[in-house]
């Protein structure tokens, strides 16, 4: 089943909390001369243009990266996903918001290599179209779930794979933690940067314990909450799992937290939930 489609959500809350913390991991990697890997395991189209009648079907990004656009001053934990945003919509008005990508190509060297994985025809051409000839960038239009173990480890030994899968199947949740697992022990150093939704509380937290209970160590966990108190969101809000972050990156979403969680209604908190 292939429903999902990214271009009704770009730029909602959740996609702000997964680019920013996206980009404060792919800032921490690039303070190392030694290139990298970018791997994207559900890339979606790349890039989002918000005047897509899908888009603005759901208008979900007013609620989402514009207001942050429109703040007159920006954390500085936000600083790099707005410096990226600024540089698609360079006349000011918020037009184009860019997929997870998109924020690795404005990133990336030339000596850093970047696979994404999308399975949706629609989605993969698009992606072919905006990514496709590039040195450095593979794209192919495969299952996820069974081509990562394909590429991990890479031979460059240093890099991040975003998952960052739809949730439509119920059998997504199990299908990550056994592609983790599976990727973590053939890449025990690799940096995971895992989305999920939180539906309820009770769910986003058995999710979190079922990682927990792989073994696997050095687990942060950001949640981000925009509506706490409004029950009638169908997604109350979400979190980042970050395996193996790098140095100082606690400390960096701890800023993010602080940003995000402003604002009566909004909760946002840092915890490592397996320790170093
Ligand atoms: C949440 S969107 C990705 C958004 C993107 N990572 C971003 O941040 O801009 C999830 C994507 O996964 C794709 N997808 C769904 N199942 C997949 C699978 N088994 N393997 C690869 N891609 C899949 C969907 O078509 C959709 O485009």
């Amino acid at each position: 089943m292939l429903g999902y489609r990214h271009i009704f959500h770009a730029g909602n809350h959740a996609d702000v909390l997964k680019h920013a913390v996206l980009t404060l991991t792919l800032q921490a990697l690039l303070r190392k001369e030694k290139p990298f890997v970018y791997i994207d395991t559900h890339a979606g189209a790349g890039l989002y243009p918000l005047d897509d009648p899908r888009a603005q079907r759901t208008a979900e990004y007013v609620a989402g990266i514009a207001r942050w656009w429109e703040a007159p001053a920006t954390s500085p934990a936000l600083a790099p996903l707005m410096d990226i945003l600024r540089a698609e919509n360079p006349d000011g008005e918020l037009r184009r918001y860019p997929g997870s990508p998109s924020i690795a190509r404005h990133l990336l060297r030339p000596e850093d290599r970047m696979v994404l994985f999308e399975l949706h025809p629609a989605d993969h051409q698009t992606l072919v179209e905006g990514f496709g000839g590039s040195a450095g960038v593979r794209i192919e239009q495969v299952d996820a779930f069974a081509r990562l173990k394909a590429y991990v480890p890479p031979q460059e030994r240093r890099g991040v794979v975003l998952i960052d899968p739809p949730y439509e199947l119920k059998s997504d949740y199990a299908k990550v933690v056994e592609m983790i697992a599976d990727a973590h022990r053939r890449w025990a150093t690799g940096v995971f940067l895992l989305w999920y939704p939180v539906l309820s509380k009770l769910a986003a937290q058995r999710f979190v314990e079922r990682l927990a209970s792989t073994g696997i160590p050095r687990q942060l966990c950001i949640e981000y909450l925009p509506f706490i108190d409004d029950a009638a969101a169908n997604l109350l809000g979400s979190g980042m799992l970050i395996i193996n972050p790098p140095f100082k990156l606690d400390a960096a979403l701890a800023d993010l937290a602080k940003a995000l969680g402003e604002g009566a209604a909004s909760h946002c908190r840092v915890r490592w939930t397996v320790p170093e």
